[in-house]
């Protein structure tokens, strides 16, 4: 399986800020067959950026989705307009969205249909809260946002679905999970997945995201069952994405 490292830059620069992000950072990645890497600039820049994106070294991303595809949703953006200037993968529920714009486990998984039906290869965010784990229940959270978010997918569509795992603690606070802590919740989500999408389960990338950083990443990638990373802070500053992108 290839593994895929994705840019976050949520509400970040504009258009020619992206721009010149891409230039200067299209010269430091070195591709590489066993992986793939994307960046997730906001709505605006996306169809700027798409056309410096040359030769598919750098693959792009959205931040979110509609539901739907067309028709009387003031300010949604819709799979089927992504798809048009070039996205490959959107983020879904990151849980940013989920905690300030009040998305649930339903709005996800009705996102990933959508992102499935237009073309697109959703990533489905999930993760528990400090106070969830300091409960005991990060599992159960976890695996009840994965059942809901894939309701409706079958194994046929797994090689095109990802699930990042981040927990909300440690997101933008520089406290990433430990490589054991992820590796302990990847295998709570394969499971989950085998019960979901039965025989398509291993074809279903796990991503970690949360404070990923040039100094972690080796760890985290060494890590068994991480087959990629949702990166946000370190995303926005060339050198360190880079080196996060060349994890070894
Ligand atoms: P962070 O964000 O890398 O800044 O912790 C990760 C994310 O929100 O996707």
């Amino acid at each position: 399986m290839r593994r895929l490292v994705v840019g976050n830059w949520k509400m970040n620069r504009t258009v020619p800020e992206a721009a010149a992000f891409v230039g200067s950072l299209l010269p430091l990645l070195s591709p590489a067959a066993d992986r793939e890497i994307a960046i997730a600039p906001p709505f605006t820049a996306l169809a700027a950026v798409a056309p410096l994106l040359k030769g598919g070294a750098l693959l792009l991303a959205a931040q979110d989705l509609f539901w739907e595809d067309e028709g009387p949703y003031t300010g949604e953006v819709s799979g089927v307009m992504l798809q048009e200037v070039g996205v490959s993968y959107v983020l879904v529920a990151h849980s940013e969205r989920r905690h300030h714009l009040e998305e649930t486990d339903r709005i996800a998984g009705l996102k990933v249909r959508a992102a499935l039906r237009t073309g697109l290869k959703p990533i489905l965010c999930v993760g528990e809260d400090e106070a969830e784990r300091a409960a005991g229940r990060a599992h159960a959270v976890v695996r009840a946002q994965i059942a809901r978010g894939l309701e409706g997918s079958v194994p046929a569509e797994a090689p095109r679905l990802q699930i990042a795992y981040e927990p909300v603690w440690a997101i933008g606070t520089g406290r990433a999970a430990t490589p054991a802590q992820a590796a302990e919740m990847h295998d709570v989500i394969r499971r989950e997945l085998r019960g979901v999408l039965k025989e398509g389960a291993p074809a279903v990338r796990v991503l970690y995201g949360g404070s990923v950083t040039p100094d972690n990443v080796d760890e985290l990638m060494r890590a068994p069952g991480i087959d990629g990373l949702l990166v946000g802070g370190a995303s926005l500053h060339a050198d360190q994405f880079a080196r996060i992108a060349s994890y070894r």
